[in-house]
């Protein structure tokens, strides 16, 4: 691959890396953080595919200054990492706990050191076990509990964060959550998971104003997205994926952006009061982009619980997750936002974007992913059409910067650009850490 064919970005364009908490943090007893519906959920036998949990993970907690180093060492402007609730609040309500704070302030001032902006996700996924067991994002409640921990995150942090993600994928969370049970908290609601859309995204409103009270750094939230690819041409296909395409691209951005709900199959609005889509649509600065791939949807069978059929897309390379690699989906996804919502779309930035390879290091300890390489450059290629197409893309975070624990997957799926040794700790940049590195460095 030679670099004289790649394409420029913008000046001020965002190079970053992601990751969450608890995936990489460990030390989940220390400092009186509390448990989080991840590790309930990860200490019940049979839900992580190895039986791990996210106990020590990559040790990052005492690991940071390390791990910022890395990063410098990549030349990333930024850095999105996301914040545990139950390390500011263990069980999610009433005072912040100092010592957990205390964590996110070195870690920010760490960042800063070297020149990397602070990008803090307020939630990925780890709600406090204490607000679920008062019923989690089904109760409203949670929604104003989600508020208060913002405002204390912001009053501690808010001069230093240089851009604030409230939510991580709520469709996802909701989803695989709650919907079908793969993921903490494990409900397997079908249609009856919809009230945790609403109060996900009535907490995200709520939180917009808690941050802007604080702190003038811009504030956005992290959609998951996923073009559907319609196999098949009868009119209930494409039925099938018009509702899927609501469903999973539509239902948390829509009113986001001030549209109010789009038209889902099976949704039930019982939830939404007067007054909450005004808080929801609460402008926001930025549009997070979380992207992996496409959707390949048909239509059901007549008796089948669920509107649409998923089904597995043929002709494209595939990842370790047996994800397809589909870099034009990300093309079309961006320009297709732009068109779906015009100017009511804020500037974007690709908050997450990266693939799960079983990289091992060789006889010399290097690790080679000449595969990552492939699906970074591809996906690159895509934002600047997309940018080159009308968009304005302002940033692109690789996920991740480690190996770290996949939810359900546990310790199987590697997405970083460093390779992590989970019995030593040993951090090895993979050749995809040197290649990125050396593309920053062109900018
Ligand atoms: C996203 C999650 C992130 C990671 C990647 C592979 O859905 O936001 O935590 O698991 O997938």
């Amino acid at each position: 691959m030679t670099t004289a064919s790649m394409p420029e970005f913008p000046a001020g364009f965002r190079w970053g890396v992601s990751t969450s908490a608890y995936q990489i943090e460990g030390a989940t007893g220390a400092d009186g953080r509390g448990p989080s519906i991840w590790d309930t959920f990860a200490h019940t036998p049979g839900r992580i595919a190895d039986g791990s949990t996210g106990d020590v993970a990559c040790d990052h907690y005492h690991r940071y200054a390390e791990d910022v180093a890395l990063l410098a060492g990549l030349g990333v402007s930024a850095y999105r990492f996301s914040i545990a609730w139950p390390r500011v609040q263990p069980t999610g309500t009433g005072a912040a706990d100092a010592a957990g704070l205390d964590f996110y302030d070195r870690l920010v001032d760490e960042l800063l050191r070297h020149d990397v902006d602070p990008v803090a996700t307020l939630f990925h996924w780890d709600l406090p076990q204490s607000l679920q067991d008062a019923g989690g994002w089904l109760a409203r409640d949670t929604a104003a509990r989600f508020a208060e921990y913002a405002d204390l995150v912001a009053a501690r942090l808010g001069d230093r964060v240089r851009l604030w993600i409230t939510l991580n994928e709520p469709f996802i969370h909701m989803s695989l959550g709650h919907g079908m049970g793969v993921h903490a908290p494990g409900q397997v609601l079908l249609f009856g998971a919809f009230p945790v859309a609403h109060h996900q995204l009535l907490a995200h409103g709520l939180a917009v104003s808690a941050l802007r009270a604080r702190s003038a750094s811009p504030v956005a939230i992290a959609n998951n997205y996923s073009p559907v690819r319609v196999l098949g041409d009868s009119d209930a296909d494409r039925a099938a994926g018009v509702a899927y395409d609501a469903l999973h691209n539509r239902l948390f951005t829509d009113p986001l952006l001030g549209l109010g709900y789009p038209e889902v199959p099976g949704f039930d609005a019982g939830a939404v009061r007067a007054g909450d889509l005004d808080v929801i649509a609460a402008p926001v600065d930025v549009l997070g982009v979380n992207y992996y791939s496409p959707t390949g949807i048909r239509a059901a069978e007549a008796d089948a619980p669920l509107p649409f059929e998923i089904v597995p897309l043929d002709g494209y390379p595939r990842t370790a997750f047996d994800w397809p690699v589909a870099p034009d989906g990300l093309r079309d996804l961006l320009v297709g936002l732009r068109g779906r919502y015009g100017d009511r779309l804020p500037p974007i930035q690709v908050t997450e974007s990266g693939c799960a390879y079983d990289d091992v290091p060789d006889a010399d300890g290097r690790v080679h992913d000449p595969e990552r390489i492939a699906y970074l450059d591809g996906h690159l290629r895509a934002v600047r059409e997309a940018i080159d197409a009308g968009v304005d893309v302002t940033g692109y975070f690789v996920w991740s910067l480690l190996d770290n624990w996949e939810w359900a997957e546990g310790f199987t799926k590697r997405f970083g650009l460093v390779h992590v040794d989970y019995a030593t700790q040993r951090r090895t940049p993979k050749s995809s850490y040197t290649w990125l590195r050396d593309r920053i460095a062109r900018r």
